[in-house]
């Protein structure tokens, strides 16, 4: 069969996967390759158990692969078939060197930029789709073009605003497209052949072009905004605890404003995930590194009332509980940093595990999905760490259930009989306000929600 394009996507991660294979179902005379370093992840998604969990994945997956969508680990083959080429590999934070715990680190970018200008041998469009610092479009160019080897690379950036649990929504019915290119008639050009494609399904209005930096920035600044959302939110939640007032009556009352808008309003246990840190640090550094130490001081203080709210539920639970966690078996319900997704990059459950085993308490951790990465995350970490599929068996004995991820499954369990099985008294921590609280303060739980006053028996 001939296909109208080929497409290359080099990273298939949680962006790479999901985001090819939509172009793959959404665009049958496209054929779409996907490629990456790591052969037991191209190898699961060649089977039928996929590396992500993602709703909605499997089914489109099942229905291209084979067809117009391949994974495979052949990269250099993949550069040389193909006219487009994203890179989605990951940046994540540098944990070395200049830029330690801020910057992004670049390495497995450069290195890709280096293997594509090897192995080219025509003219290329490549696509930033990975989350970049301002200005590595630049660096980009300046690597694929050091030498002249005959072949024209154009970069463009084109950010993904996927979100994990619903990122097959999010790609089928976006609230925009953005690519950012160059000014220049090859720039444009190239920006064009992106948005044809992306206009097989997503209607013009919502396709938006800008200058590259800006489009690059804009990828920093859209999950600085949506995490500053969340800190705000969670700030006043420490103030409604002191206050006696309700944090969902506040949202409710301040996101019914049109001007504000009721979405990521939701007070937590904190932010996770494996971007909104990230990227945040990202802009911070950048700032620093233009010496606008107000502007980088002012996001920076995002990332901090983050800390301040994980902390802060260890410090309840420990007042809670009488000062002492020592030897009391608590539960975590959920790991992953939000729900419907496995993954655990950065979830707070992370942090509430280690500062329990600090003091010394018996975890055991109960999550849908995330049980497996759970493991890897707190594996060598010394303490009494055990991890339970069923909720009920994970809560019996225990003093405290702590709830990390918004699964619905946890807001359906038969309480009454989780209560028999406790230790007494018994305590719910709920990080995410998911569950009913009065209902489970009139049990005999002692309930401390997020935002409110705790209900205690005491
Ligand atoms: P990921 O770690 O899941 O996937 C990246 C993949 O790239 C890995 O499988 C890795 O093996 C591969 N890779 C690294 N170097 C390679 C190379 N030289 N050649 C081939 N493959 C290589 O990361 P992710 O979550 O998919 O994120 C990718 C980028 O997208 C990041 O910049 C991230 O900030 C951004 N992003 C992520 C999300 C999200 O929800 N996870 C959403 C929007 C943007
Ligand atoms: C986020 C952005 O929403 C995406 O637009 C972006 O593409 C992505 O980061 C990225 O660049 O990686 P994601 O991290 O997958 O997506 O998930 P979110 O839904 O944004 O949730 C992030 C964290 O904030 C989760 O821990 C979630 O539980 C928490 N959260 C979210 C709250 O605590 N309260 C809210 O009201 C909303």
């Amino acid at each position: 069969m001939t296909f109208e394009k080929s497409i290359l996507c080099i990273g298939a991660g949680y962006v790479g996967g999901p985001t090819m294979a939509m172009i793959a179902f959404k665009c049958p005379q496209y054929k779409v390759t996907v490629v990456d370093i790591n052969p037991d992840r191209i190898a699961q998604w060649n089977s039928d158990d996929l590396p992500i969990y993602e709703p909605g994945l499997d089914e489109i997956v099942k229905a291209r692969r084979g067809v117009n969508l391949f994974f495979s680990t052949d990269v250099e083959k993949g550069i040389q078939e193909c006219e487009i080429i994203f890179v989605s590999v990951n940046t994540p934070t540098k944990n070395f060197g200049a830029g330690a715990g801020m910057a992004a680190d670049l390495q497995y970018w450069d290195k890709t930029a280096r293997q594509i200008r090897e192995c080219a041998r025509s003219d290329k469009i490549i696509v930033e789709k990975s989350t970049l610092p301002v200005k590595t479009a630049q660096a980009m160019k300046r690597i694929l073009t050091c030498e002249d080897n005959g072949v024209r690379f154009d970069v463009l950036s084109n950010p993904e605003f996927l979100a994990e649990g619903t990122a097959i929504r999010d790609l089928e019915d976006p609230d925009r497209v953005l690519i950012g290119s160059t000014q220049t008639p090859n720039g444009i050009r190239a920006r064009d052949t992106l948005v044809e494609i992306y206009a097989n399904w997503v209607p013009r209005d919502r396709i938006i072009t800008s200058n590259i930096w800006s489009s690059e920035l804009s990828k920093l600044v859209a999950n600085a905004f949506l995490a500053q959302r969340i800190s705000s939110i969670n700030s006043i939640s420490a103030l409604c605890e002191k206050a006696d007032a309700d944090i969902q009556e506040v949202a409710h009352a301040v996101g019914t404003d049109s001007r504000v808008g009721n979405r990521f309003l939701n007070a937590s246990i904190g932010f996770g995930g494996s971007c909104f840190k990230k990227d945040i640090l990202n802009l911070v550094y950048l700032c620093r590194y233009y010496d606008l130490k107000e502007v980088a001081d002012y996001w920076e203080g995002v990332i901090r009332i983050n800390d301040y709210q994980k902390e802060r539920f260890i410090l309840k639970m420990l007042d809670a509980l009488f000062n002492t966690l020592a030897d009391k078996k608590i539960c975590l319900f959920g790991f992953a940093f939000k729900a419907d997704t496995g993954d655990t990059r950065e979830s707070p459950a992370i942090f509430v595990a280690n500062r329990l085993l600090e003091e010394r308490a018996r975890v055991v951790i109960t999550d849908p999905k995330a049980l497996e990465n759970a493991m890897m995350d707190m594996e060598g970490v010394p303490g009494d760490i055990s991890y339970e599929e069923d909720p009920y068996a994970a809560c019996d004995g225990c003093s405290a259930i702590a709830v990390m991820t918004e699964w619905r499954v946890f807001a359906a369990l038969d309480y009454e009989r989780i209560y028999r099985s406790m230790a007494k008294p018994a305590f719910v921590f709920d990080g995410r306000n998911i569950l009913d609280h009065q209902r489970l303060f009139e049990m005999g739980f002692n309930v401390f929600p997020i935002g409110k006053p705790g209900l205690t028996h005491f």
